[in-house]
């Protein structure tokens, strides 16, 4: 390793549920990085937007969300040695909030508005300001950061994925049908795909990565090997 390890930006995207942050995550903690999960922030802006009733039977009340897109504040802490992500939001730790299915099942028409996207990027861009950092995402190899040094494509079978999000859900005690799982996997990856701005895309020099069968521990060889090579380029 030499000093070039200080100065990397690192990119993560790929589908809902197939391991990114947990991926993201460990890379962060091994290099000493800061990790940012750009997803908890679309999640944020999404419990922001139902606690303020400004979602009704799916549909956004675009004006006034954009009217108080000023009031919405969102924060992290982050702590590599104990893996511990929290995400504030206006000044209250809402880490668990937002991973509720609720805001999974809204998240995706308010990750499709325009001006949502901008403010979400302008605030990732300045958190990767100083590099030495590992953001995942959807557009973070496109959008966000298209210079990073290393962009990783990341998927999984779309059973596979939520079999993995079921168990986490379970473990959480939360009370949920492995059928509604699924179904909103399936339908993320429809709307993430296809959606007018920064739809999810491999970027042409992001490097594919499918984990339906690949441990976590095989991921950080195979992913510090990367970095190895990148970092002893030139
Ligand atoms: O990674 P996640 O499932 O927590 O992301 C939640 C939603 O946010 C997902 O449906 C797509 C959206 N998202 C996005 O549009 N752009 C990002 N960079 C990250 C997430």
């Amino acid at each position: 390793m030499n000093d070039k390890i200080k100065k990397l930006t690192i990119a993560i995207d790929g589908y809902s549920s197939c391991g990114k942050s947990t991926f993201a995550k460990e890379l962060a903690k091994r290099l000493n990085y800061i990790y940012i999960d750009s997803g908890a922030m679309y999640r944020a802006v999404t419990l922001y937007c139902l606690q303020q009733n400004l979602i009704k039977n799916k549909s956004i009340n675009k004006t006034q969300l954009l009217n108080s897109l000023k009031d919405i504040n969102i924060s992290f802490n982050y702590e590599p040695g104990n893996q511990v992500f929290e995400v504030y939001l206006n000044g209250i730790n809402q880490t668990e909030e937002i991973r509720s299915i609720e805001v999974s099942n809204n998240v995706s028409p308010i990750s499709k508005i325009k001006e949502i996207r901008k403010k979400m990027v302008e605030m990732q861009r300045e958190l990767g300001r100083n590099k030495q950092i590992v953001m995942d995402g959807r557009d973070i190899g496109t959008v966000v950061f298209p210079h990073s040094d290393i962009k990783i494509f990341m998927t999984a079978d779309p059973e596979i994925r939520a079999q993995r999000r079921y168990k986490e859900l379970i473990e959480k005690g939360q009370d949920i049908n492995y059928t509604e799982i699924e179904k909103n996997i399936r339908e993320r990856d429809y709307i993430d795909e296809n959606r007018e701005f920064s739809p999810l895309k491999k970027a042409e020099d992001a490097i594919l990565l499918d984990n339906s069968h690949i441990s976590v521990k095989e991921q950080m060889i195979w992913i510090m090997d990367i970095i190895n090579k990148k970092i002893n380029e030139d």
